[in-house]
């Protein structure tokens, strides 16, 4: 290399070449990129269904990865994952599939790093547990604990193991949202005061069921819980925004959610009156309201929307005391900036201008890579802290603030919305701890 080359001139000019080629910038967690030949990640993989192949065709982009080991106890899910290495050059993993507990074999390797769960619910928190203690950092899929006392066994086994936990959830990365992010710090906003964020998404036809009407494992929680099941898509980028567990804290919830009728319609309209699941009670409603009142006195809405037919939307809006940011409109109103007196404007410029350096760096290199690219930022910070040896920029208190409205909203649903008062994860921690989440430097 020349020597007159600065090292910021030789950041730049590799982003730009992985860039241009669209294969991995291999960038750094400030978003530089890095050198060649840095060390590689060896990751094993447990739960190689349909999320666990996404991810692994994301991760396939990505350079410097070894794969020494898989787990799946289904024989063809493995085999599946096995071929889409080898289609790759990849050696062919080890699989591991004898029993629901072989993954215990698979964390025990001592030639792996970190492990990544894509497995069902409530197989997150034992999986993870067990990936820590045996020294891996964990990444797991959303939304990994179901139970309080599965929150507080994560965050136990971070504080006596010392080894990070991620969870997986991708809307914490998204371009928007990290804009978002930028502006709020810059004092945009002004105070924040309010937030809404849903999970809108009709997941009855191909989720919770089959097409052909047979339940999924997903459905079967249906059946025996009455709750916001799915709240970490909601408030991936909300716990940032709102600073939680690092200057405020949730204080106390009420959950309201109303009948159940969204899947008995579908079953009665595609498979006729007569089919078992178009008459079965479901202990789920179809939307459910939570409203959180944080420690500072702020307030966050969160709604449950998966049962009933729409299109796929999260309603993020936030407030402060100089402005609202509206995702679904993609619209922004400032004080003293927006140039019309209480009308809105469009938030596209403002996307430009407070573009997360993240996605500065990797935006057109990834567009195809999960989910617009999220899939491919959040798998890369994660790996990118492995190889580092720090925290994950989800750290498992974040990791549990999104998780525990399950079981939260459940109990004040049961009690017909009476207020619920919310464990501190970080033990007081959030009081004095600084955001570290996404900061540019
Ligand atoms: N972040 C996202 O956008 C997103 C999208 C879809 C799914 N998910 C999450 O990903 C996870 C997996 O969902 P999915 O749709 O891939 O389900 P899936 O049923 O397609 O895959 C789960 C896999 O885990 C395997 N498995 C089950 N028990 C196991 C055990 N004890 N040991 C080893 N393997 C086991 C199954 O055989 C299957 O292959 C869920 O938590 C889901 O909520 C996240």
């Amino acid at each position: 290399m020349d020597k007159k080359i600065s090292r910021k001139d030789f950041f730049k000019a590799t982003t730009a070449a992985a860039v241009s080629l669209g294969v991995e910038a291999a960038l750094d967690s400030t978003g530089k990129a890095r050198a060649e030949g840095e060390k590689k990640v060896r990751l094993g993989i447990i739960g190689t269904g349909k999320r666990g192949c996404s991810l692994l065709g994301t991760l396939l982009h990505m350079q410097e990865l070894e794969y020494p080991a898989i787990c799946d106890i289904n024989p063809d899910n493995l085999a599946q994952a096995q071929a889409m290495l080898r289609k790759q050059g990849h050696p062919e993993p080890e699989g591991y599939s004898r029993d629901e507990e072989d993954y215990k074999r698979l964390v025990e390797r001592d030639d792996l790093d970190a492990v990544l769960i894509a497995t069902p619910w409530e197989w997150h928190t034992p999986m993870a547990v067990s990936a820590m203690k045996a020294g891996k950092y964990a990444a797991v899929e959303v939304p990994a604990s179901i139970t309080l006392e599965q929150c507080w066994e994560l965050v136990d086994t971070y504080e006596q193991t010392g080894v990070p936990c991620m969870m997986l959830e991708n809307w914490s990365f998204r371009r928007d949202n990290l804009a978002v992010l930028n502006m709020i710090r810059l004092g945009l906003f002004g105070e924040i005061v309010h937030c809404h964020c849903a999970h809108s998404h009709d997941c009855v036809d191909h989720w919770f069921f089959d097409p052909e009407g047979n339940m999924q494992w997903g459905g079967e929680y249906l059946l025996k819980r009455n709750a916001d099941q799915y709240p970490t898509h909601s408030l991936g980028p909300v716990i940032s925004w709102m600073d939680i567990g690092c200057g405020d804290y949730y204080d106390y919830l009420t959950s309201t959610a109303t009948r159940s009728l969204g899947i008995n319609n579908y079953f009665r309209k595609k498979f006729g009156p007569d089919h078992p699941n178009a008459k079965r009670v479901y202990a789920q409603g179809d939307i459910v309201t939570t409203v959180i009142k944080t420690k500072k006195g702020n307030s966050i809405v969160i709604n449950y929307d998966m049962q009933l037919p729409r299109p796929y939307d999260n309603r993020w809006m936030i407030q402060g005391t100089e402005g609202i940011y509206n995702e679904q409109r993609q619209a922004i109103y400032l004080l003293g900036r927006s140039p019309e007196y209480h009308e809105w404007e469009p938030f596209a410029p403002y996307q430009e201008k407070y573009e997360h350096a993240w996605w500065r760096a990797m935006k057109d290199s990834s567009g195809d890579f999960g989910h617009g690219g999220t899939d491919y930022l959040e798998l890369q910070q994660f790996l990118t802290a492995v190889r580092e040896k720090r925290q994950t920029p989800v750290d498992v208190y974040d990791s549990v603030a999104m998780r525990a409205i399950i079981p939260l909203s459940e109990a004040s649903v049961a009690k017909n919305g009476t207020p619920v008062k919310c464990p501190d994860f970080t033990r007081g921690k959030w009081k004095t701890k600084k955001p570290s989440y996404a900061l540019e430097s």
